[in-house]
């Protein structure tokens, strides 16, 4: 009986530091600033892209297919360049845009209008390479309408999003499982 006790309390306290490490920062809901209809962030099934934000989105699926379209048809860029683009192109689906979107601007970092400009400085659009057409990432992103600012909290590229980020949702995993171990050893001793 005492053993059934101890059992269902081991069960609560995994679950608890599951629920913890893996769900707790998806859910909140977030006003979305973008948009003037008092909107929250909320799940959305079947995004077209701006996929990674399904789980907390401001943007609704109908809004997203516009996305696409909208991008320069550019020629010669990488992967990585297609990458950090799309991300900035879905800075409206973004859950954390009250951080960073007021008087109708979006505050992006600059370090991330320099990734872009790195990345994709070689790619050229109507025949001209962004890198001849831009002086740098700041004037990139200005020319985007973006507010360039390096104070935060400001829009920045999440490397995650497009792979690479194997590691640290391994270690995330790891934690918890070493969490996990730490508490079935603390109850073999305390029993
Ligand atoms: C999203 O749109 C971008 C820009 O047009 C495109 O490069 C990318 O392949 C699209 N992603 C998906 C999943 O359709």
């Amino acid at each position: 009986m005492a053993t059934g006790g101890k059992n269902i309390a081991l069960f609560v306290l995994v679950f608890a530091v599951y629920a913890s490490v893996c769900c707790c920062q998806t859910h909140q809901s977030n006003v979305c600033t973008y948009y003037y209809d008092a909107r929250y962030s909320e799940p959305q099934g079947n995004l077209a892209n701006c996929t990674w934000y399904s789980n907390n989105c401001c943007c609704r699926r109908t809004e997203v297919t516009s996305v696409a379209s909208s991008m320069y048809p550019l020629f010669g860029a990488t992967q990585k360049c297609r990458n950090v683009l799309n991300y900035m192109m879905c800075y409206f689906c973004s859950p954390e845009q009250y951080l960073w979107y007021y008087d109708n601007r979006v505050h992006v970092c600059g370090r991330f209008c320099e990734l872009v400009y790195r990345e994709c400085g070689s790619a050229s659009y109507e025949g001209v390479a962004i890198a001849s057409a831009y002086e740098s990432g700041w004037d990139f992103c200005q020319a985007q309408t973006y507010l360039v600012s390096d104070e935060l909290p400001c829009f920045d590229y999440d490397p995650k999003v497009f792979g690479g980020g194997g590691l640290v949702k391994g270690c995330r995993e790891a934690l918890a499982g070493l969490a996990l171990l730490v508490l079935i050893i603390n109850f073999r001793y305390s029993m």
